[in-house]
């Protein structure tokens, strides 16, 4: 089942019962011994123009949902529609085609960089590739790019490490524009970057999107950010989505213990004794995902488990308004949401994208993003 689907349109990425997991261990005869559910029965899907972000703690699959999204590896059940059309056992070659459409960038750019190359090279390779502008246009093509991201075209010359890590990433998002995509999959993509510098960088992307229509799939650890981008995230725990709705229900209406415990989780700057209550809080370590426990993956850490936990299914509750999440009791835990969601996330981002909506009132938001290039 998909829950939240806004009918009329094809989904640009559609994922069916996803999953995918990692053989571990053979026996000498190569037989699977153990093996990783990175990714357990999985659907969603992404819509033109808008941004999904998928959090959870690190090990939990989000990165290798990102890259079953975008078919760079092959599930081992369920389907993925790009565009309408079922990837999910589509020829090599058919699918460096359909590539084209989905992007991916993630966090550390100076790995995603050749070192040998200009970035004016690094940017024109998928233009060559693709055959996106003929070959006489290229030139002109890049310093549009370089352009659209807030870097200079005479910077077309230099090599990676010549620029600072936040220009690096810009450098990284203007190849990955170069395919003219239709989504990206920005894999922590801003998780490495001082918050100035991600505040930037996360504006680029927002204005990106308005700009061009692009749809992104957000992964991120940090819900702090997460926040300023999303219009509906995901909750992973353990390879399955424990909660998806809007980004404004979840912030202000968390349903699954997971999920608040995440929120608590995020630094806030109130003194103590206006924090919230210690509330949700898990206890113990993750689990190893070598074997997930039986029923509620959470039951061993969730503060309101109980024993008909061990027994239960994981399948998603769906409210009227498309809020999911899959907690067999949600209706009957302590009412804390409202608190947790008042709170502020991360005081410095806010101050920051509260300086970058005044300067985008008063030019376009582009011109205003544009002229924000200077980085330590
Ligand atoms: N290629 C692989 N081979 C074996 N196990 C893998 C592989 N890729 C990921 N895993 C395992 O799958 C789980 C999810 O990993 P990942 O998707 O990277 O999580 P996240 O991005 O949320 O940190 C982890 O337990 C990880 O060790
Ligand atoms: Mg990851």
């Amino acid at each position: 089942m998909t829950p939240i689907v806004s009918a009329a349109t094809t989904p640009i990425i559609e994922a069916r019962g996803l999953g995918k997991s990692f053989v571990v261990k053979r026996s000498v005869f190569g037989k699977a011994q153990a093996s990783v559910g990175a990714v357990d029965d999985i659907s969603l899907s992404l819509m033109p123009g808008e941004t999904l972000a998928i959090v959870g703690e690190s090990g939990c699959g989000k990165s290798t949902l990102g890259r079953l999204l975008m078919r760079l590896i092959k599930p081992t059940a369920g389907q993925v529609l790009i565009d309408g059309l079922d990837v999910t056992n589509i020829s090599h070659s058919a699918m460096r085609h359909q590539r084209r459409h989905v992007q991916l960038i993630f966090q550390d750019p100076y790995a995603s960089l050749n070192p040998r190359m200009t970035i004016g090279q690094t940017i024109a390779e998928p233009l060559m590739l693709h055959d996106i502008v003929p070959a006489n246009q290229r030139a002109k093509r890049v310093a549009e790019l370089l352009e659209m991201v807030g870097l200079r075209p005479e910077q077309a010359s230099r090599y990676p490490h010549e620029f600072s890590g936040g220009q690096r990433q810009r450098v990284v998002i203007a190849r990955a524009l170069a395919s003219e995509p239709k989504a990206i999959i920005c894999d922590e993509a801003v998780s490495a970057l001082d918050v100035s510098i991600q505040a930037q960088v996360l504006n680029l992307l927002k204005s990106l999107q308005t700009q061009l229509g692009l749809a992104f799939v957000f992964i991120s650890h940090d819900l702090g950010v997460v926040k300023h981008i999303a219009d509906r995230v995901a909750v992973m725990y353990l390879g399955r989505v424990v909660e998806i709705g809007t980004s404004a229900d979840i912030f202000a209406a968390p349903r699954h213990p997971y999920t608040q415990a995440l929120l608590s989780a995020i630094p806030v700057a109130a003194p103590p004794s206006q924090q919230r209550p210690k509330a949700a809080r898990l206890t113990g370590d993750l689990p190893s995902p070598l074997s997930p426990p039986e029923g509620c993956r959470l039951h061993t850490r969730c503060p309101y488990a109980r024993p008909e936990c061990k027994l239960v299914s994981m399948d998603l509750d769906i409210e009227a308004n498309g809020h999911a999440n899959a907690c067999a009791f949600w209706r009957e835990l302590p009412a804390q949401a409202a608190e947790i969601a008042r709170e502020p996330r991360n005081p410095k981002l806010e101050q920051l994208f509260a300086a970058f909506e005044a300067m985008a009132a008063t030019e376009t938001a582009a011109k205003a993003l544009q002229t924000v290039t200077k980085e330590g």
